[in-house]
């Protein structure tokens, strides 16, 4: 994971970078830093979040205009101050960030060891500034190309040297970089939102790209020929505000709340894009929805939608488990789903489709990222930025697309879906109704999330809903949560009800699924199990507590349900002092296998 930025002008660099590195930190924040030129290159890090080591060592305050910054999220070596970024070469001249995986570092290391380099972290990444010192004779930029031909894994990098004091270079492999542009300064970022308080012009690099950045332009350039590329300019129209906090306590809430106005604008993706997917998915005798985490249970309820709505049997699918077990070829369609566009697994399934021959489609919330450029038919899900960690609206947004698309696809069967319709046009206000919910959620949270373990059960439409209610409680707070179906529930899970257990049941308003469900509180309460229920209409009989969100029928049910145990796992969190934000050991995009 990890985040990175660069920037290059007339600015003083290290408040610049100090700056975009915060908003990079949903990468990675176990240590982070910066290193400026300014004759020669200083360089602050240290371990803890981007705010925590500004304190302690000020890296706002280093001298120059040309700098790049780091924020980690550790793969090779611990969290120590040695093994955060930036890494310099033994001439302590050339200096590098990275983000992705060197895999033959153990290699290059030995060699570069027997060569005379010191090293003095365990990172892979440190590797990378030796061997660009080896190569290094005929100027920076050839040496940086020099030394990628030697090296296998994944990389976003940005390598700036006292020799060429007017240059950053930077390359991408697998790992997100961008270019942003600026009147006489550049910046360079893993994502656009990085920059995107100086800049709405950005240039995404492509694989096997690098770049030569300098204060008044750039020029990018193929990695294997060294030919100069052309380059669209991407105008991004995100504004820089939605980033911030608004008085909330905390992002995850702030974006919570805003479901009514995100599934909206998620209601509004223009219905030609809409259509082209329900055509795809209908030329298809394979349909994989690839994604992982949240994204994977949107998925799983367009699996539900599909079947139920359209007869269309399309499969859910783990994206690191598509080579093992998709069956893929000319005649799949691979949709990735993905809130970054930039999760590694998800990318990578969509890659090995590619190579099969699938077609590609993606459902995406980050304008320009990989999968969005990747795919021959995007449909960007139009959440807006989502800065917590942990993923809530951008969840509802993917999941009403999914819908969308089975809505227009049982239309071109010829299925009456007019009464769904007319309901899903009506859910921004009756998410409008079901977040003033939240004082009475944070009340039953108090009361009945209080022990280490717990089960969410669902049946039909709203077991994904349980697998994602317990995912979000497992991220922020740290306890246990499995979600399962009514159906598994007997068959060994049970055994665990107790005092120490207590059991999310997730009702809709009427149905079989409904008495079903009903049925499972039974057994539980018969074993003295402690039974929250969320539901929608009525209360649950059985119930110790209800959270009773509008009544709506139960295919829009989980977009319903998707605040109310969003929030039971926010105001848990809140009182076991977590940092819900920032989950320890997770970052937003997991861009590494
Ligand atoms: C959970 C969460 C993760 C992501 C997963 C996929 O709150 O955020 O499980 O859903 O890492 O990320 P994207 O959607 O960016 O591919």
């Amino acid at each position: 994971m990890c985040g990175i930025v660069g920037y290059i002008g007339d600015r003083d660099a290290s408040p610049v970078l100090y700056g975009n590195l915060k908003r990079l930190e949903y990468r990675g924040y176990d240590s982070c830093g910066i290193a400026t030129l300014d004759g020669k290159i200083h360089v602050k890090k240290d371990t803890g979040s981007v705010e925590e080591i500004n304190k302690k060592v000020d890296l706002a305050s280093l001298p120059g205009h040309l700098g790049i910054g780091h924020t980690r999220w550790a793969t090779h070596g611990g969290v120590t101050k040695k093994n955060a970024h930036p890494h310099l070469d033994c001439s302590g001249e050339i200096v590098v960030v990275h983000n992705g995986i060197i895999s033959n570092f153990s290699t290059l290391r030995d060699l570069l060891l027997k060569k005379g380099h010191k090293f003095k972290s365990e990172t892979d990444t440190e590797v990378l500034v030796h061997l660009i010192e080896e190569k290094y004779d005929d100027g920076i930029e050839k040496a940086v190309r020099d030394a990628l031909m030697d090296v296998a894994g994944t990389y976003a990098l940005l390598v700036f040297s006292t020799r060429e004091p007017d240059k950053i270079i930077c390359a991408r492999n697998e790992s997100p970089l961008v270019l942003g542009i600026g009147a006489g300064e550049m910046y360079i970022g893993s994502d656009i939102a990085s920059f995107l308080k100086y800049t709405k012009k950005a240039v995404p690099l492509d694989e096997k790209e690098y770049a030569v950045v300098k204060k008044d332009g750039y020029v990018v350039k193929s990695l294997a020929t060294g030919r100069k590329l052309k380059k669209e300019i991407m105008e991004i129209d995100w504004s820089d505000e939605v980033a911030k906090k608004d008085g909330y306590a905390h992002f995850m809430l702030k974006e919570i709340l805003e479901q009514p106005t995100s599934v909206a604008s998620s209601l509004n993706v223009y219905p030609e894009d809409i259509s082209k997917l329900a055509l795809m998915i209908d030329d298809a005798s394979r349909v994989y929805l690839c994604a992982a985490g949240t994204s994977l249970h949107a998925a799983m309820l367009g699996e539900y939608w599909f079947s139920s709505l359209c007869n269309k049997s399309v499969i859910a699918m783990d994206s690191s488990e598509l080579q093992n077990k998709g069956v893929v070829d000319g005649d799949t369609l691979v949709i990735g789903i993905s809130q970054s566009g930039e999760t590694y697994d998800t990318l990578a399934s969509m890659r090995y489709a590619k190579e099969k021959g699938a077609k590609i489609a993606a459902i995406v919330n980050v304008t320009g990222s990989t999968a969005a450029r990747f795919a021959e038919h995007v449909i960007m899900q139009g959440s807006g930025i989502e800065i917590s960690v942990c993923a809530t609206k951008t969840f509802t947004s993917q999941a009403i697309i999914l819908l969308r698309t089975a809505l227009a696809l049982a239309k071109k069967k010829k299925k009456d879906v007019s009464k769904i319709e007319k309901e899903l046009l009506k859910l921004p206000d009756i998410l409008e109704e079901t977040i003033k919910l939240k004082n009475e959620i944070k009340e039953i949270s108090k009361k009945y999330l209080t022990v280490e373990n717990y089960i969410y059960v669902g049946r039909g439409i709203n077991l994904p809903s349980a697998l994602e209610g317990a995912l979000k409680l497992k991220e922020i707070t740290y306890h246990h949560a499995e979600g399962m179906s009514g159906g598994m529930l007997k068959h060994g899970t049970i055994s665990l009800i107790d005092k120490d257990l207590n059991v999310i049941a997730i009702v809709p308003a009427s149905g079989e699924n409904r008495s079903k469900t009903m049925s499972n509180i039974q057994e539980i309460k018969a074993r003295d199990g402690v039974v929250v229920g969320i539901t929608s209409g009525k209360p649950v009989d059985g119930c110790d507590a209800n959270i009773v969100a509008p009544e709506c029928g139960e295919a829009i049910s989980p977009l319903v349900f998707a605040p109310i145990y969003q929030l039971l796992a926010y105001y848990t969190a809140v009182n076991l002092g977590r940092n819900v934000d920032r989950p320890r050991a997770l970052a937003k995009s997991v861009t590494v296998e």
